[in-house]
């Protein structure tokens, strides 16, 4: 009711950063999305909750051009993006650090780096980039000389996140960054995931952990069978008895 243009504005006033409508891919017979919808709006962490098979990996995969959708429509800060190969899409600020994290083995950590700013021309701008991923995650820095395949499980997850800020993301995909890690840093990554929201970075977070996913995100989808089976705020399906007994186990 007020007229002050910032009072009682929120996150679900801010622009809508990516929308995808009615988006549906397959893998031969496999209709693994039966018609996706959802949003991400601008500085939210927005969680995509599901069992094994439901569709998250695919979902991501398709946003991010690794998937051919058969047919919907995806947007990115208001422009479509459906069809754009991986690296358009990467350049246009959409950034996917997929399931499994994929160092190469054989190159060293600041190799693995540079390879998520092969898109960017200018020298003194792949530096920077690089002094800033070494500035949030020093423990990179401490190990660039390293093979990237020889680093602990967390700490390969931070090469995979450093590798895609490397291409300064307006948003990023994160596919299951706390599988295989022990507990403790799976607290740290969230905590990672945090600070890059708190830094401006827009999240769609993919999680096995509902709970943790549920903690840092403002909203959050359900998938089932390649369909979204509901949607609400984080703080609604947090309280919601089917998911926490669907997704969250007894923990
Ligand atoms: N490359 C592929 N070829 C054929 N079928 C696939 C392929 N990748 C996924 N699928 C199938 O598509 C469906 C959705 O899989 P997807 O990997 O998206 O699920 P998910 O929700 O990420 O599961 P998980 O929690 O196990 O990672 C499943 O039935 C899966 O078997
Ligand atoms: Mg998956």
């Amino acid at each position: 009711m007020s007229a002050q243009p910032d009072e009682g504005r929120t996150a679900s006033d801010a622009e809508l950063l990516l929308e995808v409508e009615a988006v549906e891919a397959a893998y031969g017979e496999i209709h693994a999305l039966r018609g996706i919808d959802l949003a991400v709006r601008r500085g939210q962490i927005v969680t995509l909750l599901g069992a094994n098979g439901a569709g998250k990996t695919t979902t991501l995969k398709t946003i991010s051009g690794l998937v051919r959708a058969l047919s919907g429509r995806i947007r990115l800060a208001g422009r479509d993006i459906t069809g754009l190969k991986a690296h358009e899409i990467a350049r246009l600020g959409l950034v996917h650090v997929p399931e499994g994290r994929h160092i190469l083995r054989g190159l060293t950590v600041e190799e693995n780096l540079e390879l998520g700013a092969f898109t960017v021309r200018d020298a003194a701008t792949r530096r920077r980039r690089l002094r800033e991923v070494y500035e949030q995650f020093p423990i990179l820095g401490e190990r660039r000389g390293q093979d990237g395949s020889l680093l602990s499980g967390g700490e390969q997850q931070m090469l995979a996140i450093g590798r895609a800020l490397m291409q300064e993301p307006q948003i990023l995909l994160l596919d299951e960054p706390s599988m295989g890690l022990a507990p403790k840093l799976v607290t740290e990554t969230m905590g990672i995931i945090r600070r890059l929201n708190e830094g401006g970075t827009t999240i769609l977070l993919v999680e096995q952990n509902a709970r943790l996913a549920l903690q840092l995100a403002d909203y959050g989808y359900v998938l089932e069978n390649g369909e979204i089976r509901l949607e609400n705020s984080a703080e609604a399906l947090r309280a919601d008895r089917s998911i926490v007994e669907a997704y969250m186990g007894s923990g």
